[in-house]
């Protein structure tokens, strides 16, 4: 079996931090994630479904992924008392994820209000070998008495997005010991279809039988028990939706008519499909089980949510684990995420990838809608790839709302776009994709950079003027490091891209070149906007100043307002934080992430030593700490490197922030990845080839990755035995 650092165990049930459980314990499988809120639930509880693309309207934030109804409900009554967590005594209690298997599992001892005793074993999954299946395990064993159990196993249609109802209920029944829900989402139209079906064994006498409650179809079953004697219950789901299939309720029923074995089998399938996710995703850290567990634990998140089989979606910041950011896709993916798929699943990540191309026809309309041409992608995106993101919010205990710029203003968005099609392709030699997807974004991005760009004639320099930058304490700031020189990389690149395509894949650069309205001063303009867009730097040290006129904002020595548990936004307010030079994360240090290979070192240490000490590491952006860790890494100062990666693995197994409940950290999940792989393993990728230079923490005894070059599958194993030798 597993061991430790596969386990994420929890000892004891604290209600207080039962929503950050809910979103640790989450499971997915590339379709649907499911929060891991208690089968019988609990007060307060947020359980919560939801499906790739099932996206609703919602008032503020335009659409949001639509918690979905409800397939866990599993209610368990010991002569005829309702087990739950707060009522009776709960002797004894653990709950586990194993990440190894996608598997969770609770097991307890209860004592009942009038004093049965029973012990109880509940194990779930969502199925990785077929997407529309997730199926629950139920075990019962009575310690002190023989009497009656009886299981209700529900499809439960009253959900909500905190509030917000998304589903009108369009029948529900039940047919040969299936029950089923139909729905259909209020704005979308989105129909849902779910069939579950209960099964006891284990125990001689058993009675089958449905209830009709209302938007709440319930298979159920009643058995006599005997002291001493496990029964167990099996509760199977199926769910389809109307963008799979005309009528989901139907082939949600017939996948269940149609289903050979019960629920080891299903169980075996999916084990089978998650050893080979990690066969080749896993990274083994030996000597630090702490540190293994949390790499692992992001990895299996973000392997859970990721779509395998549909190019129309892609992850947002918290998978499919949490209400928050509403589903929608920001940098996060492409920047964070995204390396840990092109190297160990590239299949994913073209999935990924094709999201951002089958979204193009938004970003156009987003684009035209500013006066510009091409293609500018949304800060925040979602189905149709129109931008989605708020423009105002309530302010919490204030009357005015906040206006939110990132929408408007966050440009770089379509630079990391272009970077993460760039890296895919250098990454996997998939030229098929560059030529007929990737090459499209790369360019179509680079028109609408040409046209956006501003020409100052008195500096005689191309500048980009009011944006926001990485770093979301200074909003609509004038030539931001990062964005302009990510744009000279951007513009320098789509050259070499539309120069590869006209020499190798004629026909369809003439396509684009027609289309996109390519011609060849096109090519000249972007040479001269990559030559002439003005980069604030000192030539002597290689500092960038963050934006035009960041040094000149109030200066700050954060050490001055330690011990504190907020963000210094929070602390001093919106307006102020603005005027300071605190960072909410590394934004200039972004360069030397993500174009590592443009700049020196001494400007690596001039950067870091000038911005690591303003920026709010502990509660600003969950983006931050593997940054630092990946830099320090860089610069070779290994404890600041393992103090800033240990903060990145804590962000949600130590709920660093306090908002673990509103779903995990992926993109700080796929940062953690980058640190080991390209920090601690020193990997590095050209177009000559591979190498890598392992630096990992002194205490660290073995670091091994796998990872695809070229459609190559290759390994590093560093073992601290073999060096000292
Ligand atoms: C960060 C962004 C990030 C977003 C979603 C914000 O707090 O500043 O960089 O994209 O969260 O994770």
């Amino acid at each position: 079996m597993s061991g430790v650092t596969w386990r994420v165990t929890e000892v004891v049930f604290d209600a207080a931090s039962q929503h950050a459980g809910e979103s640790l314990f989450a499971l997915g499988n590339g379709y649907l994630g499911t929060r891991g809120s208690f089968e019988e639930g609990f007060p307060g509880d947020w359980p919560a479904t939801f499906i790739h693309g099932v996206y609703d309207d919602v008032p503020i934030g335009h659409t949001e992924l639509a918690n979905v109804s409800n397939w866990l409900p599993f209610d368990l009554y010991v002569e005829g008392e309702h087990f739950s967590l707060d009522s009776g005594e709960v002797l004894n209690y653990q709950r586990e994820l194993v990440l190894r298997q996608g598997l969770l599992s609770r097991t307890l001892r209860w004592r009942s209000p009038a004093g049965r005793t029973v012990d109880i074993a509940v194990e779930r999954f969502v199925s990785l070998a077929d997407a529309h299946l997730c199926a629950i395990r139920y075990q019962v064993v009575p310690l002190d008495f023989d009497g009656q159990i009886e299981w209700r196993a529900g499809l439960n249609g009253h959900v909500e997005n905190r509030g917000v109802l998304h589903w009108d209920r369009l029948g529900q029944g039940a047919q040969s010991g299936i029950v089923w829900l139909r729905s259909r989402t209020r704005g979308t139209g989105i129909e849902l279809g779910q069939a579950g079906r209960l099964k006891v064994t284990g125990a001689e006498d058993v009675t089958h039988f449905c209830l009709d409650c209302d938007g709440q179809p319930v298979a159920a079953a009643r058995a006599r028990a005997r002291e001493g004697r496990a029964i167990v219950a099996e509760k199977t789901v199926a769910i389809f939706t109307s963008r799979e299939t005309p009528d989901p309720c139907a082939a949600a029923i017939e996948k269940l008519q149609n289903l050979r074995g019960g629920y080891n089998d299903l169980r075996t399938a999916h084990l089978a499909e998650w050893e080979k996710y990690w066969a080749v995703s896993d990274a083994i850290i030996e000597g630090d089980d702490e540190v293994q567990r949390a790499v692992r634990f992001g990895l299996f998140h973000l392997l859970a949510a990721a779509p395998w089989e549909d190019k129309h979606v892609s992850l947002g910041p918290k998978a499919l684990s949490g209400f928050a950011y509403r589903g929608h896709v920001f940098w996060d993916t492409e920047v964070f995420m995204l390396p840990f798929f092109t190297l160990t699943q590239p299949g994913l990540a073209r999935n990924l990838l094709m999201y951002r191309y089958h979204t193009l026809p938004g970003a156009r309309r987003k684009a035209a809608a500013n006066g510009f041409a091409g293609a500018q992608y949304a800060w925040e995106s979602a189905d149709t790839g129109d931008e989605v993101t708020p423009t105002w919010v309530p302010r919490q205990n204030q009357r005015d709302p906040v206006r939110i710029w990132t929408g408007d203003l966050e440009l770089h968005i379509s630079s990391d776009v272009a970077f993460a099609v760039w890296q895919y392709w250098q990454a996997t030699g998939d030229d098929s994709f560059m030529a007929d997807y990737g090459a499209e974004i790369i360019l179509d991005t680079a028109v609408f950079w040409s046209s956006r760009v501003e020409w100052n004639a008195e500096k005689s320099h191309y500048e980009i003027t009011n944006v926001v930058g990485p770093d979301e304490y200074h909003d609509r700031i004038n030539n931001n490091a990062f964005t302009n020189d990510l744009v000279r990389w951007h513009m320098e690149t789509a050259q070499q891209v539309w120069r590869w395509l006209e020499q190798k894949h004629p026909a369809r650069a003439a396509e684009l070149a027609d289309r996109l309205k390519l011609q060849t001063q096109t090519l000249a303009r972007w040479a001269e906007v990559a030559t002439r867009l003005c980069l604030p730097v000192d030539p002597s040290t290689g500092l960038l100043e963050q934006f035009e006129g960041y040094f000149h904002r109030r200066d700050v020595n954060l050490a001055e307002y330690e011990p504190r548990t907020v963000s210094m936004q929070a602390l001093l307010g919106i307006e102020e934080v603005g005027k300071t030079q605190i960072l909410k994360q590394p934004d200039v240090l972004m360069l030397f992430f993500m174009l590592r290979d443009r700049y020196d070192q001494c400007s690596l240490r001039a950067n870091w030593d000038y911005y690591v000490p303003r920026t709010d590491h502990t509660y600003g952006s969950s983006l931050g700490p593997p940054v630092h860790a990946l830099l320090a890494c860089e610069i070779g100062e290994p404890e600041a490197a393992y103090r800033h990666f240990c903060r990145a693995a804590q962000a949600d197994l130590g709920d660093v922030r306090g908002n673990t409940g509103d779903g995990i950290h992926a993109a700080s999940a796929g940062g953690l990845w980058q640190a080991v792989v390209f920090g601690f393993g020193g990997l590095r990728l050209t177009p000559e080839g591979w190498s890598a230079t392992p630096r990992p923490p002194a205490h660290w005894q073995r670091l091994a990755f796998r990872f695809y070059y070229r459609g190559k599958l290759e390994e590093v194993d560093w073992r601290r035995e073999t060096q000292s030798k």
